[in-house]
């Protein structure tokens, strides 16, 4: 191990002091989010009739506690821009659920887009943590018909219409300035279109899940874990251990 001068040492014992106060992090689950142990006991019989509904309730209930971005999850998708495959992760908004599966929209030239392009599966993960749940969901993504996409398009405020049209998602730009030049020249430019048209390389995904697993933290860390497999449109129903 390489010796260490005075000031790092300092900066090595603040960074363990920091790491204590993380280690010290912990959450008491099932009680504190729902005071009984009632909804807590998270079973096989919960998935009877499907995933999708079940996915659905659980949006709700975080919608009613009041949780921030309750249709957030956090999709990874596969890059092989390195050479080998690598996972990379980022927040989208699901826009749509159905017994298909989660819709997302983005911009099909962004990092993601290129990468789906080239390994169209992808995971997300929903996390509650008011609820202490979480939900995993995985499988092969498609795009959307542009119908689906300009549906939900027209539905967008102007700002993030205008928005979309001014980003290359992904892309470097030089400056906040120069970002901000860009959407005033966007602005300018549908300053007298009414329905503003969606971009030619933006629109919806839909990852149908072939496998979802629904998280429920108990206490004492022996968690419920329900694992749904969908094999040639049949449910396969197993409790993983925590
Ligand atoms: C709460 C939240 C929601 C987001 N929703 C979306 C979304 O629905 N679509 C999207 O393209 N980016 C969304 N973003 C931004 C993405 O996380 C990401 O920065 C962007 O899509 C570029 O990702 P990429 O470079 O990996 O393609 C969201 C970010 C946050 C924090």
């Amino acid at each position: 191990m390489r010796d260490l001068d005075n000031s790092s040492r300092g900066r090595q014992a603040a960074e363990y002091a920091a790491t204590a106060d993380l280690a010290a992090m912990r959450v008491d689950y099932g009680v504190a989010h729902f005071g009984s142990g009632e909804d807590t006991d998270l079973d096989e019989t919960w998935v009877a009739g499907g995933w999708e509904p079940l996915l659905r309730h659980w949006i709700e209930q975080a919608t009613a506690v009041g949780a921030a971005e309750p249709n957030a999850m956090v999709l990874a998708t596969v890059s092989l821009a390195s050479g080998s495959p690598r996972p990379v992760s980022r927040t989208v908004l699901c826009k749509g659920l159905s017994p298909e599966g989660v819709t997302f929209y983005t911009n099909y030239d962004s990092a993601k887009g290129g990468q789906l392009a080239e390994i169209p599966f992808a995971a997300a993960t929903f996390l509650w943590p008011a609820l202490g749940r979480q939900i995993h969901v995985r499988g092969p993504v498609d795009k959307v018909p542009d119908e689906v996409t300009t549906v939900y398009w027209r539905s967008r405020p102007r700002d993030s219409q205008l928005g979309a049209w001014a980003s290359h998602q992904s892309r470097p730009i030089g400056s906040r300035a120069e970002m901000d030049r860009v959407l005033a020249e966007t602005t300018a430019r549908f300053a007298d279109v009414d329905d503003i048209p969606v971009p030619p390389r933006w629109g919806g995904y839909l990852l149908r899940p072939d496998e979802v697993e629904f998280w429920q933290g108990r206490r004492g860390r022996l968690h419920n874990r329900i694992r749904v497999r969908i094999d040639a449109g049949r449910q396969i129903v197993d409790r993983l251990q925590p």
